[in-house]
């Protein structure tokens, strides 16, 4: 699927997030070793929390804004509302970030609330940018109505982080302040990205596989409900300090959503078109197994008497963090990054000369080389969490392998940014944008 003339925003705005993201993601791979021990040891210290936000602000965060720049408009087939306002706003995004991160890993507390209210006013102008654009898109799908409930859900779980953040200078939620921590954790990982994350799939796997057609939009959007209703239960239930009974429920209502999902992403890759094994699939499937296993853990640690003070709790965060969403991003990314620096370089030479195929940009067997080395370190750390294995911080050096490779390959697709490559043999152009 082309992007509609008009639709795009300047390239330079949605990688300015995503470089945002690459960066985080290596600078948390690199403190990984040292990190880990202390993770397990004390998951609520100062300096875990700040390096559980390198990852899930500094690189989901910004890679789910850089994206829905770029891709929401084309998925719904409405120009994004305020490119100029995407534009400042990576400024806020980023000194609120920088603020953030300072505040916790130097314990300079007093600048936990600043810089979480500059990430807030960014989270907001994005739900209002979605809420806009699916508002006024010519038709509304399950992807739209996935994308809507996540970028609000961005938005409450943020008002919460921000009472937490008040909390860590004036203690203002007292004794409630574990509980409501699991109601945030649980609308970020879960509401937000989850949800953006499954939305986004249908559309990108649809494209990349030529099996748009195969959505079963009803089915997609019973998912979508499931995991989001479950979401707000479980986030109102803590609130409101219920019993525990519709909180377990709420847990059921999510994995049963996450199965239906991966039900239909499979069938989606049954029927498609384009039968040749994608650099994306092999990421995607361990995404979506790695969901699939935290969505159980899920069900199991709604039943503990202290969810959060458990293992498994420290687990499931690890596996959907690190074994689902950033092996997600990471096979996206070939393919998303590719496509729009093809676009940027490529397009306007298309029919006058020679131009690359797209997989051509970046090393393939390095791509799955990397994922097996990640995959590697992410079972045998989830697997020390349960002490099933010792802890050794050598069982990162899957993390660093995989890392490399992958910045290896992004170093190699961004190259293409500045201009033709000569040492690209001479092709056509791709027969689709995919
Ligand atoms: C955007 C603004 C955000 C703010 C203001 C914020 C705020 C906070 C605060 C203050 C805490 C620590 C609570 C304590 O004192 O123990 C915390 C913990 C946590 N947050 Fe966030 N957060 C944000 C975004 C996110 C996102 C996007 C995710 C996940 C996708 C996330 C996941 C977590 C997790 C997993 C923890 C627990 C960390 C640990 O146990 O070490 N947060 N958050």
């Amino acid at each position: 699927m082309m992007p509609r003339a008009g639709l795009e925003v300047p390239l330079h705005i949605p990688a300015r997030y995503m470089l945002v993201a690459v960066l985080s993601l290596l600078g948390w791979i690199v403190m990984a070793p040292w990190m880990i021990t202390e993770t397990i040891a004390a998951p609520l210290s100062y300096p875990v929390i700040s390096w559980v936000h390198l990852l899930t602000v500094g690189c989901i965060g910004s890679m789910i804004l850089g994206a829905s720049i770029q891709l929401v408009p084309v998925a719904l087939q409405v120009p994004f509302p305020a490119a100029r306002i995407a534009g400042w706003s990576w400024f806020l995004w980023i000194i609120g970030l920088v603020i953030f991160e300072i505040g916790f890993s130097r314990e300079v507390l007093s600048l936990l609330v600043p810089g979480a209210t500059l990430l807030g006013i960014v989270l907001l102008l994005y739900a209002l940018a979605i809420t806009q654009m699916v508002r006024t898109a010519p038709h509304r799908d399950a992807v739209a109505w996935h994308l809507l409930a996540a970028s609000w859900f961005a938005v409450i779980g943020f008002g919460i982080g921000w009472m937490l953040a008040l909390t860590n200078v004036n203690g203002v939620l007292g004794g409630r302040m574990l509980p409501i921590l699991g109601a945030h954790i649980i609308c970020m990982i879960v509401g937000w990205v989850v949800l953006t994350l499954l939305g986004v799939s249908y559309k990108l796997i649809g494209m990349f596989t030529l099996a748009e057609r195969q959505l079963n939009q009803r089915r997609a959007l019973a998912s979508g409900i499931l995991i989001a209703s479950g979401t707000l239960v479980i986030v109102a239930g803590i609130l409101l300090a219920s019993p525990r009974w519709p909180i377990t429920l709420a847990t059921l209502l999510i994995s049963v959503g996450v199965v239906l999902a991966i039900l239909e992403i499979a069938r989606m890759y049954r029927k498609r078109m384009r039968k040749a094994i994608d650099v994306h699939m092999p990421f995607a499937i361990v995404a979506l197994t790695g969901l699939n296993v935290s969505a159980l853990l899920l069900v199991i640690i709604s039943l503990e008497d202290i969810p959060l003070a458990s293992n498994l709790t420290i687990t499931a965060i690890w596996l959907v963090l690190t074994g689902a969403i950033i092996v997600a991003i990471q096979g996206f990314f070939y393919k998303i990054s590719t496509f729009l620096i093809w676009l940027r370089t490529y397009a306007p030479l298309a029919g006058k000369g020679p131009v690359p195929q797209l997989d051509q940009m970046y090393r393939k067997n390095l791509a799955y080389i990397g994922l097996g080395a990640w995959l590697f370190s992410v079972i045998a750390i989830a697997l020390s969490m349960v002490e099933i294995l010792p802890l050794w911080s050598w069982w990162c050096a899957g993390l660093w392998i995989g890392g490399v490779l992958w910045c290896f390959n992004v170093v190699r697709i961004s190259r293409h940014w500045f201009g033709p490559r000569p040492q690209i043999s001479a092709t056509p152009q791709p027969r689709s944008a995919h």
